[in-house]
């Protein structure tokens, strides 16, 4: 058995192994659930998307909420990273692994004053403008401090991204970015307010895309506008395209990182205004999301009339995905006995809601309790948005390179969930 997108996993001994580490070893050692990272995949992701940009000014942000390990922003960060975030949290995660504030952009819908203070204090790269009223915020807060922001105002262009609509952030109906009809009369404001510097355009359209065309679209939208803008006397230095380049859990084929980069680049490369702007991307999933799985055991099988389950000791407070996107993630035995047929069953967690279930209908041969299962492609938004629903502590982070395994974080304890509380 082998994984295409997940080329670090390696199967061909019977048992699989995470790079050149056995994942029932980790289990041993580390417990489960348990996140897995593979170093080698961090960084042949973040090579295949700069590669394709050499030759060109360029900056390719890691979008932060993805997976904010302190560790993996590292690898990122040593890679020549730049970083997008969206919360003071986050700036404070990037500022701790030593980057340089301007390689930051700064997105998100509602930034508060403290937030926006930080990161003019700090000097990020830019602020990607909501609104008309977050951006009068900004150039106030700039003004009080004696500075002048830089701003990029991040257009809705009204694009399908043809994605699940809790994902989808391109279309009118979205609470995101400005409408493409308003961008120009607010470019002309945040041009004459004293506390701000114009310095780029930027959107972003949604996540998990895998078809060009949403990309190509919203580029075209973006390129009208800087045109128009560079007519009026508005020039920008950098055209931000956002994130949201899919990535295969299943049986979807996106494009590549390097048909990707390339079609934008060639529309920007022949546009006689956008050829000479740097190029910003803010991608997430597709640096992280086939880089990382989540390792759990089985506990029990049972049966409910007609339908087999498998519970397993991983729920929907570790990955919420599937309960909430219907998110598919492969869902592999790891050390698989040849000789059983599969059956089918849905894989649940111990969480007392029907919506924990992290693979519905899968073919598995289980051998019966303590069985160990990987689920895969769950690099991204998987131990980011996980919590402590039901008192579940938190997974263990584990990072593999080679053969060599760190703890990137600790299995959270009970006692640390309720040290907090009054
Ligand atoms: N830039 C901005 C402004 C964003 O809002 C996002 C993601 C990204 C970049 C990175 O997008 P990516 O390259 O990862 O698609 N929790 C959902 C995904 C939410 C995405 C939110 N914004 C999931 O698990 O599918």
């Amino acid at each position: 058995m082998t994984f295409t997108q997940m080329p670090w996993i390696d199967c061909s001994a019977g048992v699989m192994h995470a790079e050149e580490v056995s994942l029932p070893a980790l289990a041993a050692q580390f417990g489960t659930p348990a996140w897995v990272y593979s170093t080698q995949a961090l960084r042949a992701n973040w090579r295949a998307f700069s590669a394709a940009l050499v030759g060109r000014p360029a900056l390719v942000c890691y979008a932060v909420k993805a997976n904010a390990n302190l560790s993996i922003l590292r690898i990122f960060a040593e890679a020549g990273a730049g970083f997008d975030i969206v919360s003071g949290g986050e700036l404070a995660r990037v500022l701790a692994t030593g980057v340089p504030a301007r390689k930051v952009v700064f997105s998100g819908v509602g930034k508060s004053r403290a937030e926006i203070v930080a990161a003019l204090e700090a000097g990020v790269k830019c602020f990607n403008v909501e609104s008309a009223a977050e951006l009068h915020r900004i150039n106030t807060l700039a003004c009080g401090l004696g500075l002048r922001a830089p701003v990029s105002l991040r257009v809705n262009p009204d694009v399908d991204a043809q994605s699940h609509p809790y994902i989808s952030t391109g279309l009118r109906e979205n609470k995101f970015g400005i409408p493409h009809g308003d961008a120009l009369a607010l470019y002309r404001e945040a041009s004459d307010l004293p506390g701000l510097r114009v310095t780029g355009i930027d959107c972003h359209i949604g996540s998990q895309i895998t078809a060009m065309e949403p990309f190509m679209a919203a580029l075209n939208k973006l390129l009208e506008l800087v045109e128009t803008l560079a007519s009026q006397g508005i020039v920008l230095e950098h055209l931000d395209l956002g994130g949201g380049l899919g990535i295969t859990y299943n049986d979807e084929t996106p494009p590549s990182p390097a048909a990707f980069i390339g079609a934008i680049r060639e529309r920007l490369d022949t546009h006689p205004i956008a050829r000479k702007l740097e190029a910003v991307f803010e991608f997430g999933r597709s640096l992280v999301g086939n880089a990382g799985l989540l390792l759990t055991r089985l506990e029990y099988v049972k049966h409910n009339g007609e339908r087999a389950f498998a519970v397993v000791d991983a729920a929907m407070n570790d990955l919420i995905r599937p309960a909430l996107y219907q998110g598919y993630h492969q869902i592999v035995e790891v050390a698989p006995p040849p000789d059983r047929p599969a059956s089918l069953y849905d894989v649940v967690g111990p969480v007392c809601e029907s919506g924990d279930w992290l693979g519905k209908n899968r073919a598995l041969r289980l051998r019966g309790n303590d069985d160990l299962l990987a689920i895969l492609s769950a690099g991204a938004y998987g131990m980011a948005m996980s919590s402590n629903y039901n008192s579940r502590p938190r997974a263990v982070e584990l990072l593999v390179d080679s053969g060599e395994v760190r703890v990137i974080r600790p299995r959270e304890s009970v006692a640390s969930m309720l040290q907090a509380e009054v």
